[in-house]
Order: structure tokens, then sequence, then C-alpha cells
């Protein structure tokens, strides 16, 4: 298992406790040399587009699922709104304004690999498939900050099933959009788009993994990874992959986004556990976006209760990076 460190979360800056840091010497140095601004080019069309009016508007608030509570209050709608992760609109955690860019409509979702029938299906069909409800969870960032959301979506289960996979798939490998005409930071040169996110059949069949497709009793906003994103509440935020347009059943684990950029400290499995540092800074503590409290983390984000049992008998120094 990685090293301890005591060192509380808090007692670093927040800039110190992002993943981007390592990078972002050297994309201030191209800004300085002013080849980080045609990365930029295109944020200032930021007016969200009269075609993206959502057709599934009618669908919100979707049913409470009384099973899904909290011990903490939900994190306000304009709090959550303002603070993102969402690299195809910038490093920083204010891109709101510029993910209103993405154009949701029209928007598939393909569907293939070892499935017995490859499918592609259109957004409106798809969140029109399942029976949506709401869920109240945490969200666990791996920079240790957390927030908590009124999700509404449907079970990932239910989409496995739907899709029929063959008995060789072992794991899922998802995939957001690639398209630097609405995402510009998608054309940078340290990061390379589209962003992936992979988990296993067992853990996408576990009723806590969650297709998102609204918050709070609305259509899911844009910076948020609309139309269709995943939550994994026991896992670090960057799991949870925005604006799907590809899910893949594959045998071989795939390879994540920040596995690929920063190997040694990323994972596939990227559990949550206070125990078990990030090389750089502890993860012993989180800070609750909005209240100043900063709480204890959980095993498992508080989730070990559904989803321990999935990792039974394996080698625990791997599950948390
Ligand atoms: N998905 C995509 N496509 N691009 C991203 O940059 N960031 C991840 C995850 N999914 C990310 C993504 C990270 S690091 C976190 S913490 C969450 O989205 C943030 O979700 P939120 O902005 O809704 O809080």
């Amino acid at each position: 298992m990685a090293a301890i460190h005591r060192r509380p979360s808090w007692a670093i800056a927040e800039s110190l406790a992002t993943p981007e840091q390592a990078f972002l010497n050297r994309r201030n140095l191209l800004r300085g040399m002013g080849l980080g601004g045609l990365a930029l080019a295109g944020a200032g069309a930021l007016r969200a587009r009269a075609e993206d009016a959502d057709p599934t508007a009618d669908l919100y608030p979707a049913k409470p699922n009384g099973a899904y509570t909290l011990d903490r209050p939900v994190t306000p709608e304009e709090v959550n709104a303002n603070y993102n992760n969402f690299y195809e609109y910038g490093s920083q955690k204010t891109i709101a304004s510029s993910a209103q860019q993405l154009r949701t409509r029209p928007w598939t979702v393909e569907i293939g690999g070892l499935v017995e029938k490859p499918m592609t299906l259109a957004i409106d069909d798809l969140i029109r498939t399942f029976p949506l409800e709401t869920r109240l969870y945490r969200h666990r960032c791996v920079e240790a900050w957390s927030m908590t959301i009124p999700w509404a979506g449907f079970p990932l289960s239910k989409l496995v099933e739907h899709a029929r996979p063959l008995g060789s798939a072992k794991y899922l490998r998802m995939e957001t959009f690639y398209d630097p005409s609405m995402a510009p930071e998608q054309n940078s040169f340290f990061y390379n788009f589209p962003y992936v996110e992979g988990v296993t059949v067992a853990e996408a069949m576990n009723d806590l993994a969650f297709m998102v497709t609204g918050a709070y009793d609305k259509p899911l906003a844009k910076q948020f990874g609309a139309p269709l994103r995943l939550a994994l509440p026991w896992k670090y935020g960057f799991k949870s992959i925005k604006s799907i347009v590809k899910i893949e059943f594959v045998e071989e684990q795939p390879l994540n986004w920040w596995q690929q950029l920063q190997p040694s400290e990323y994972g596939f499995w990227a559990n949550v556990n206070p125990e078990v540092s990030h090389p750089r800074w502890s993860q012993a503590n989180e800070r609750v976006l909005h209240t100043g409290d900063y709480v204890p983390t959980l095993l498992f984000n508080g989730y070990a209760e559904q989803v321990a049992s999935l990792y039974a008998g394996m080698d625990p120094a791997k599950l948390y990076m």
C-alpha cells in the first residue's frame, strides 16, 4: 500500500492539489509565447444556442429514489454549476460559460465491442428508454474537495442489460465526444483527447453506478457533462466521465485519460480511500464546497456497504490509485 502522509489536505494550497499542476508550467510557457491563445480561440461564443432547447425537459423532476439520501446538505446549484472539472473547456474550475459551446443535439451514443448486436442510439430515445429517478450522491474529487448533488438518471446496469454483452466482455470503455469546433481545448498540444474512462462489467452492474441525464430537477447543464455522464460516487470524481458518445465492451482493462497523462499518480481503480495518499497530497480529509468545512474522507466515500464486496480478494495497494 502507498505511504500514508499525515499532512492534512487543507494545509496545501488548492493550486497544488490539482492534477494539472505538472502541466501548468509548460502551458504557461506556451501562453507566454502566444501559442496558448490558439486553444482558447472560440471561447467567446458563450451563449446557449436556441437549437439546444432540451427535448427531454418534461421528464424532470424525476421521482426521488429514497434509498439514496445524504448526511449533508445538497451543494447549492449555483456553487456546483460554477466549480467544474471539464478539461475540454480548460483546466480551471470556471469553465461554465465556455462549456455553453457544447452542442448536445443531435447526439448519439454508440454501443459496441463485445455485444450481441452493436447499436447507435439517439440520445432522446436512450433517455426515454429507462425510467428516470433522482438520487442524492456525494462527489469526492481526487483533489480533496467534495460536493453533494441531486443527480437524475438511470442505473448503468440497465444499459448493460440493454446492450447484451458477450461472456468475454470484462470492461466497459467509455469515450467523451471529440470535436474541437465546440471544445477548442481539444486542440491542446498536451492533452490527448477524447477523454476516456472505464469500469469493470461487475462495477457497472452495481446499483450505485448511475448514468446521469439531469441534475437539480432539470436536464443536465452543459458544464456537468450533458447530455449523458456517469456518476460513480465511491470513486474519485475523474472516473465520472462526461458527455459520453461511445461505450465499448472490451476484454482488456482500458487505459483512462488521467492514467495516460500521469501514470504515476492516477490509475484504473481510483476507489476513494482516506488512508492512501495521492503522491502529492493526503486524501484523509476533504473540503466540502460552499460550507467551509473540512471533514474526514470515508472509505469508498461512505459507500463501502454497497461496493466493498466488488474488490474482495484483490490487492488493496492497487485499488486506490
Ligand atoms: N469528463 C470529461 N470528459 N472531461 C473532464 O475533464 N473531469 C473529471 C470528471 N469527468 C472530466 C470528466 C473530473 S476530474 C471530475 S472531479 C468530475 O468530472 C467533475 O464533475 P463536475 O464538474 O460535475 O463536478
